[in-house]
């Protein structure tokens, strides 16, 4: 999960500059997605993961650690941009609903990069995310995701890079 895992903390620590949606503003005359979804966090958010992927490919097969599930450059990039892309879409609801940026909501903050990455999988790479996302790897994801994001977002916040630390 490394690769869908890494892509938003490298945003909050890499974003900035143009927001996604330029600064426009939706239908209900709020923003599309806020100045919190950054071009600049995106692209670099999505390279770290697939470089991340890249290296443990490299490693799996040089210490041939086959019992770690086969990720491919294909899964890579499919985890890497849906996290982001997750990320984005619930962003887009969240000012619908009326919450600024950084507004806490709660579930959805949690695992809106799941949902990206494994509906992108789903979708692009079907194979792969039943062949190697086994139900008690699925439910271990569902457990630790919460508590990783936490985790980092309060030391994201203690180090200044994030506004709230959630
Ligand atoms: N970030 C970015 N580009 C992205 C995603 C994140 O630049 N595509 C950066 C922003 O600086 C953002 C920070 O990472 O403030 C933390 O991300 P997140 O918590 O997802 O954004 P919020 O500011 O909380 O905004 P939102 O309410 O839309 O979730
Ligand atoms: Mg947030």
């Amino acid at each position: 999960m490394l690769p869908a895992y890494l892509p938003n903390p490298v945003a909050a620590l890499s974003g900035g500059g143009t927001p996604v949606d330029f600064g426009r503003n939706y239908a209900d005359g709020r923003r599309i997605f806020g100045d919190g979804k950054t071009w600049r966090g995106l692209i670099f958010g999505i390279l770290a993961g697939v470089g991340i992927g890249i290296i443990q490919i490299q490693a799996a097969g040089a210490f041939g650690l086959g019992f770690i599930p086969g990720l491919t450059l294909l899964s890579v990039i499919l985890l890497a941009t849906g996290a982001l892309l997750g990320d984005l879409i619930k962003s887009f609801f969240k000012r619908r609903f009326g919450k600024e940026r950084g507004a806490k909501w709660p579930i959805a903050d949690q695992y809106d990069l799941v949902a990206g990455a494994f509906l992108l999988l789903l979708v692009f790479d079907t194979g792969w995310l039943f062949g190697e996302v086994t139900l008690p790897a699925f439910i271990i994801i569902l457990i630790l995701t919460p508590i990783l994001h936490r985790a980092v977002n309060i030391i994201g916040y203690v180090i200044k890079v994030k506004e709230v630390p959630w």
